[in-house]
């Protein structure tokens, strides 16, 4: 073990046991090195005279570049694209990234949590999270809907086993006594548990009601009560693109962050979805302790977190981290934002008009939606992989199918106008496949 290991090791040990206990071996074994980066970061601040420490060329006071690559960067000065971004990301965009945080979610007020550390997007931050506190024989508590990927990060890549519960209950609300029952049912056997909590959910499009969100809250709380340790993965990546008045319009991080000392809370967010830069390849990951003060394990975190980042991808694209700070402090970011959620929504309420339709009950039935980019139908009377088929190459309409008997359907993609022809066209291929 590298004694900086060892060092945040001994902080994490003394002032937070539990979450000690939360991390991985890999988890335990990581530390920013003292190396290039921390001594460039250190340099940054002091050598005034000449800066011979990272590995870029300069001209004058600023980086070199080729102008055929900044004539297309015009307003952005060559110093927040060309050189390397900080290891845990760029300082202002982190900071507005927490004021954002605070002003989106009122729970979170008074709380304390971690300064959020810039992710090469979500699916980089659910990896470190992995990395950092998932374990070969770990288990990881999904709905029986989730996004695919967790699999390949969780399972394959870290050997954790996975367990789901049905997402919802027949009356079409979040199935809490379902998750109950699986949290009890692995806490009988394992004294850590990971759970995602993914609102708006991938694929179903459903967010949770504030009742429903405490009630999760309080089955967290009352396993980690029994002495079992809870890693909290709040994949929050569709935050903001609520279509109903009466959902959770925050993030379960507000709740679980502070909770009990045995539960950790695990944020990832970011402008992929949000903001819809989906190339542009940045996200957050936010810690919520609980604990007493937790200060210098939040810092020994981070730390631990940087060395995750450093030594897979090294840092996160710095033009990226630029464009969306001055994107989001744009005196205009609020009123294009709300002007896009809303159109959004118009598709989300069209869709749920459409499948209104009496002639449609036979056909399928459409899971609880209120939010994000997705919905799902539920098929009765034909395969979810034969209707995508068949749509595909009779009608060239892409779906994507789930389980035996769902298709996804990401409405945000469909303009309003052709939705009603888009569903008419599904339920005509549905019936071509019933003969
Ligand atoms: C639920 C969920 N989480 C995370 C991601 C990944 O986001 P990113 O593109 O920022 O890695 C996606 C993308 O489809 C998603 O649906």
């Amino acid at each position: 073990m590298d004694p900086l290991a060892q060092e945040l090791n001994d902080i994490i040990q003394e002032q937070n046991l539990p979450v000690y206990f939360m991390l991985s071996d890999l988890g335990k074994s990581l530390f920013f090195p003292k190396g290039i980066l921390a001594q460039a970061a250190e340099a940054k601040q002091k050598a005034k005279k000449y800066n011979a420490t990272i590995g870029i060329a300069k001209e004058g006071s600023g980086p070199m570049y080729l102008p055929c690559i900044q004539q297309y960067l015009a307003e952005i000065d060559p110093k927040d694209s060309y050189p390397y971004a900080p290891a845990a990301g760029k300082p202002e965009l982190r900071a507005k990234w927490r004021e954002k945080l605070l002003e989106d979610n009122p729970l979170l007020r008074g709380k304390r949590f971690g300064l959020p550390i810039v992710t090469s997007g979500l699916t980089h931050g659910l990896s470190l999270a992995g990395d950092l506190f998932v374990e070969s024989g770990d288990v990881v508590i999904v709905p029986d809907k989730f996004w695919e990927n967790y699999s390949l990060t969780y399972g394959t890549r870290r050997g954790a086993e996975f367990r789901t519960f049905p997402l919802f209950t027949f009356r079409n609300t979040f199935n809490v006594e379902g998750f109950k029952a699986i949290i009890s049912e692995v806490a009988s056997e394992k004294d850590k548990v990971t759970v995602i909590l993914n609102f708006p959910n991938n694929p179903t499009g459903y967010t949770i009601t504030p009742g429903e969100a405490e009630q999760i809250a309080a089955v967290i709380e009352s396993t980690a009560d029994q002495g079992v340790h809870v890693v909290a993965i709040i994949d929050d990546a569709y935050f903001g693109l609520f279509y109903d008045d009466e959902i959770m319009h925050e993030s379960i991080f507000g709740l679980l962050a502070n909770i009990h000392p045995r539960v950790l809370a695990v944020k990832l967010d970011g402008p992929t979805k949000e903001q819809f830069v989906w190339g542009f390849r940045v996200g957050f990951i936010t810690y919520g302790l609980g604990g007493k003060d937790d200060g210098e394990v939040y810092a020994a975190l981070e730390k631990k977190t940087m060395g995750a980042i450093r030594s897979g991808i090294s840092t996160c694209s710095h033009l990226a981290q630029s464009i969306i700070l001055k994107g989001i402090s744009s005196p205009n970011y609020k009123r294009e934002k709300s002007e896009k959620v809303a159109t959004l929504q118009r598709r989300a309420q069209k869709v749920r008009e459409v499948l209104k339709n009496e002639k449609y009950n036979d056909l399928w039935d459409a899971y609880p939606f209120n939010s994000g980019y997705f919905m799902c139908l539920k098929l009765k009377t034909v395969k979810g992989e034969d209707l995508r088929v068949h749509l595909l190459d009779k009608y060239g309409i892409g779906t994507i199918s789930m389980d035996t008997w769902d298709v996804r359907i990401t409405f945000s993609s469909i303009e309003e106008e052709t939705i009603e022809d888009f569903f008419e066209t599904v339920a005509c291929a549905v019936k071509e496949l019933e003969k």
